[in-house]
């Protein structure tokens, strides 16, 4: 029987090239031969095919995209497509549930999932956030596909509210979307969750100066062990879709310290491995999440 045969496109950046030789190698252990880097960027269609260097992407057994980098229209299309037809981690599907807040919340929450509370409406409705700011006193406005805390505005008074409509206004967004300001300790959880199955957990703790625990807004990394609720919570999460369960999800929680309640902020499709720096500080997962990855690439090609 010839070798099953899957694509991949893994970052390479802060770890992710060695992650990739680890996860090519336990794979070939296991008679599944990788294309590394097949950037769909490069990548055309014609007719039956979409091709990568002369390769045939929709006669693999699979395609594994990891990829933190921002995709592109071109790519996310080609995505969609290819998926269609072959399997592929994170399905197309709850890729871009990932990739949408207001989405993933929607699906959370009708799931029985904690959330902050959050409201959506269309852009010329703006006078429906008013209600908003009055009853949750501060709120959060969170542009939907967003990453990095990139964009999150504090929203403090009604005052406030009024300046920033009209900025926004100008931008062209089809529509708003807030969350009420959850009083937090400025700390969260990253859960990462592969197949159903706990990988590991670690927290995040924003700066003095601000309100965000993202690393690119000045938070920083520390060990921090989740609880089983936690890890209950992270787990019914990646399952909450039922037409397209998260495979692989970095789920971020925080507690709610007047609900007194944990609630989940979003769900992460291309959770960062820890990078060398952190697992020196003790974030010891990437060993089990790479298990965890190369067992469920190993169940999705069996062949029949
Ligand atoms: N509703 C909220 N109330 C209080 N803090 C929030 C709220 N939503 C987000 N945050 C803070 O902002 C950070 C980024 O929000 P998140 O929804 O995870 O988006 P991103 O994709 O930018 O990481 C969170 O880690 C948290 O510290
Ligand atoms: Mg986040």
């Amino acid at each position: 029987m010839s070798n099953r045969k899957i694509g991949m496109w893994l970052y390479s950046n802060g770890g992710g090239d060695k992650i990739g030789k680890k996860i090519i190698k336990k794979l070939k252990d296991r008679n599944i031969d990788t294309l590394d880097n097949i950037n769909l960027r490069k990548a055309l269609a014609k007719n039956v095919n979409i091709i990568y260097d002369d390769i045939k992407l929709n006669k693999l057994d699979l395609f594994f995209s990891y990829n933190v980098g921002e995709q592109t229209q071109y790519q996310m299309y080609l995505y969609h497509a290819l998926n269609r037809v072959i399997p592929m981690i994170n399905s197309y599907d709850s890729f871009a549930l990932t990739e949408d807040k207001f989405h993933t919340s929607f699906v959370l929450r009708n799931e029985g999932i904690s959330t902050p509370d959050y409201k959506l409406c269309h852009r010329d409705d703006g006078h429906h956030l008013k209600k908003n700011i009055k009853k949750w006193d501060k709120m959060v406005y969170k542009p939907t596909d967003g990453w990095g805390g990139v964009g999150l505005t504090k929203i403090e008074s009604e005052a406030n509210l009024d300046m920033l409509l009209p900025f926004l206004n100008q931008m062209d967004l089809r529509y708003f979307y807030v969350e009420k300001f959850i009083k937090y300790d400025n700390t969260d959880y990253r859960v990462d969750i592969v197949d159903g199955k706990f990988v590991g957990c670690y927290g995040r703790k924003a700066s003095s100066t601000d309100w965000r625990t993202n690393v690119t807004s000045g938070g920083s990394v520390f060990v921090r062990e989740a609880n089983d609720e936690i890890i209950n919570i992270a787990i019914k999460a990646c399952k909450a879709c039922k037409a397209c369960n998260v495979d692989i999800g970095g789920v971020d929680i925080i507690y709610d310290m007047e609900k007194e309640e944990y609630v989940v902020l979003e769900v992460n499709g291309i959770p960062a491995f820890a990078t060398p720096e952190q697992e020196k500080l003790g974030l010891n997962f990437n060993n089990k999440k790479i298990n965890l990855i190369v067992d469920l690439i190993d169940k999705r090609t069996k062949k029949k």
